[in-house]
């Protein structure tokens, strides 16, 4: 038979065939509109709650297999850059498609150490929120703030504009983070100091003590950043699609990453890790495990940290978080958290439930058990997130802004409400269940 880059598609309520050529091998949504019963009709959807097996974009960025656990940045395994590379290093290929070489680093580092500072009004801001104020919400009202003092950003057609609003972005959250942070424990800001690396200087403005000298420990600071590698993309999950979603109306970039950021704030996304802590913590020793994961079998409640929309294998990132740990623990000591967290992933990996429906560890199961040894609480973690994905969501932004083929973002649905019907006045109308 001859090959052809086609489908046919029978209609078998009219009997007609139509042939749909494929776009880089696969279907492309709008020719299904074409499908009708009656030429008055709108015609047929693609019908994918949660976009299942739908692609929205095309992108040269992140390459994700599920089934096989593998992740690359720009073709380049995540093993391979968490292991050789700075954080900065990988947030320049993110950005620009290729690895720096070594002048090209200095100044790429020079250029966001050089935007660390936020302007005074946004340090204000942070100061008004209850010390008691979720970690988030002060990151993502921030960082959306940093939008009024910016408004160029506002040209995002221009692609050198959008350089210097990533620039400014990646260098201004961790600042706006550690400005949180030091709100909630109501200490005096530390301002950032350049003279120190990424990661170090985010160390420096968390845990700096008034009037005494603070040196980053180097194991934790070559930890968080491995960390921050690990986290700074992964395709088009839930937060990025968001990303993408705003960005497509042209709105600022700012404004862009708060939002990317608050679909990052939820339990079934960057508020996992949050949420593994807690779990870790109810479960309270290793001989409550079993205990709880046959609760978690008859339905009540998840297991934290465990199963992944795409991966259907061990997620890459958590085994190399989970090699980390040991490093780490021997400067901070061990948290007993990890020996449940080992007891629960044994069992897991070993029980049919979790095995038949392929649900391993991800990213998040190991990453808050280090944050904690660190000195985090686990209302952090998602900060701790959003900092290095800031990176993904921009990258991603910088190539939808130049695809032709992207537009505004705009999903059908199918409407199941009631047709056309006659308006009741007031004083005949009988109280209805809601509906929804
Ligand atoms: N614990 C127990 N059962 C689970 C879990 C879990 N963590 N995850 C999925 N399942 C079960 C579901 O109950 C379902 O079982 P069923 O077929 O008997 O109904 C089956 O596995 C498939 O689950 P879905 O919800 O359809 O899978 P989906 O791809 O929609 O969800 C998700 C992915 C949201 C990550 C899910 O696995 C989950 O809730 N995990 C816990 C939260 C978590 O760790 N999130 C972090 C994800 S990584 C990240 O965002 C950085």
């Amino acid at each position: 038979m001859e090959r052809k880059d086609s489908f046919t598609i029978i209609d078998n309520r009219t009997g007609k065939s139509y042939e749909i050529p494929l776009v880089s091998g696969h279907l492309p949504a709008p020719e299904l509109r074409q499908i009708k019963v009656d030429p008055e009709e709108y015609g047929t959807m693609a019908y994918a709650p949660g976009f299942m097996n739908v692609a929205s974009c095309k992108s040269a960025i992140t390459y994700i297999d599920g089934d096989r656990g593998i992740l690359w940045y720009r073709g380049y395994p995540i093993e391979e850059l968490a292991e050789n590379c700075t954080f900065l290093e990988v947030a320049y290929l993110l950005i620009h498609g290729e690895l720096p070489t070594q002048d090209q680093l200095q100044q790429w580092e020079q250029s966001i150490l050089d935007n660390y500072d936020v302007p005074e009004d946004i340090k204000n801001l942070i100061g008004t929120f209850r010390h008691d104020a979720h970690p988030m919400g002060m990151l993502i009202s921030a960082v959306a703030a940093l939008s009024t003092f910016y408004p160029e950003a506002k040209r995002v057609r221009d692609p050198e504009n959008r350089m210097v609003q990533i620039r400014r972005l990646i260098a201004k959250v961790p600042t706006i983070a550690a400005y949180a942070y030091r709100r909630a424990m109501s200490l005096p800001y530390v301002y950032p100091d350049a003279s120190l690396n990424y990661t170090e200087n985010f160390m420096h403005m968390l845990w700096k003590p008034p009037h005494r000298a603070y040196k980053p420990h180097p194991v934790l600071a070559r930890a968080l950043d491995v960390l921050f590698i690990l986290h700074a993309d992964h395709e088009q999950n839930c937060s990025t699609h968001t990303m993408r979603s705003v960005g497509s109306s042209e709105a600022d970039p700012y404004v862009a990453v708060a939002a990317a950021a608050a679909a990052l704030s939820g339990p079934l996304h960057g508020g996992a890790n949050e949420a593994v802590l807690r779990m870790l913590k109810e479960i309270g020793s290793k001989e409550n495990v079993p205990a709880y994961i046959k609760k978690v079998k008859e339905g009540h409640g998840r297991l934290m940290g465990f199963g992944h929309r795409v991966y259907k294998n061990y997620d890459p990132r958590a085994r190399i978080i989970k090699r980390m740990a040991d490093q780490v623990f021997e400067v901070t000591g061990r948290n007993p958290l990890l020996d449940i967290a080992l007891e629960l992933e044994r069992i897991a990996l070993e029980d049919e439930y979790f095995v038949t429906r392929k649900l391993y560890p991800n990213v998040d199961f190991y990453s808050g058990i280090i944050y904690q040894a660190m000195g985090f609480d686990p209302s952090w973690f998602t900060v701790l997130f959003a900092i290095p994905r800031t990176v993904g969501w921009l990258a991603q932004w910088n190539e939808q802004m130049a695809d032709p083929e992207q537009k505004i973002a705009r999903p059908r649905q199918i409407y199941t409400g009631y047709q056309k019907r006659s308006f009741v006045p007031m004083d005949q109308r009988v109280a209805q269940a809601a509906t929804a």
